[in-house]
């Protein structure tokens, strides 16, 4: 596995691939790997002559100081886990990235208008940024997103559209760890006693797909929000079902949908999702 600090190396060193027609397939992150990542980079390294990771956590996403303060840094580990599948992780400091300010502002209309967007004002105008200056570097013919991460996955599937780039953007199943709680980052920072109660998040979002067919949508949406409320080390954010193109929150049922959460529990904000 290459390592690259310095964009400049790093895209000469892929020209000279795609000089012979190598498929560049290439996964973004923050570190802090676990297996939903490395399920992206082993579908990525199938699907592609060549496999790029990224490892950055980018300052601009954090609406939070302190959550970027905390988010797990684990290089040398992440390192490990990835040199099977990988042919080049690109490992960039913050001045590599950001030799000055981005100040680009992206138009999503409605859709980083909701959700997590409403709630992590900025959030998505950072992903944007560095997804976009990543894809600049690495010229991805195929780029691996987690599904776990809906909103962001419409919001650069929306990025790729506006700055006309080839990319394909291929959507990743959610990950779970055995208990049922979406892989993340984030569930390292969980208390074991947490991490453990969590586990009711994904119970409560598949028994609510039970209830649609007596139930209307604010009544569902209601139900899982009580529901959830009522275990004392979960506190609800939002949960809101919308259609998966729009974004936009539906009334009536119709086809194409997905339940979204964001929930704090302890200190750690978690989110999760579920198809109806
Ligand atoms: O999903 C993530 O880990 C991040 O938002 C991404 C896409 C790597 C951009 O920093």
């Amino acid at each position: 596995m290459k390592q690259y600090k310095s964009k400049l190396d790093l895209s000469k060193y892929l020209n000279t691939l795609k000089i012979n027609d190598k498929t560049i397939g290439f996964v973004p992150t923050m570190g802090a790997l676990h297996n939903g990542h490395l399920s992206l980079i082993n579908k990525c390294s199938k699907e592609n002559d060549i496999t790029v990771v990224s490892i950055f956590v980018n300052p601009t996403q954090f609406n939070n100081k302190n959550d970027l303060i905390n988010y797990p840094r684990t290089l040398a580990k992440d390192l490990d886990k990835i040199k099977d599948y990988c042919d080049i992780v690109f490992i960039p400091d913050e001045n590599e990235m950001y030799n000055e300010p981005d100040k680009r502002l992206f138009d999503f209309g409605n859709i980083d208008k909701v959700m997590e967007g409403k709630h992590r004002i900025g959030h998505f105008n950072g992903v944007a940024q560095i997804v976009s200056r990543l894809f600049d570097i690495v010229q991805p013919t195929n780029a691996y997103f987690g599904l776990k991460d809906f909103q962001q996955v419409a919001i650069i599937k929306n990025l790729v559209q506006q700055l006309d780039l080839k990319t394909n953007i291929i959507s990743c199943k959610i990950l779970r760890e055995e208990s049922g709680l979406a892989m993340s980052s984030r569930n390292e920072r969980l208390a074991p006693k947490l991490r453990e109660n969590a586990a009711i998040i994904n119970k409560v979002l598949i028994e609510s797909k039970s209830k649609k067919s007596e139930l209307t949508v604010s009544e569902l949406e209601n139900w899982v929000i009580s529901k959830l409320n009522k275990n004392e080390f979960i506190e609800i954010e939002y949960f809101s079902i919308v259609d998966n193109t729009t974004l936009e929150n539906i009334t009536e049922w119709k086809d194409n949908i997905t339940g979204c959460i964001a929930l704090h529990t302890g200190n750690v904000r978690l989110i999760d999702n579920v198809g109806y």
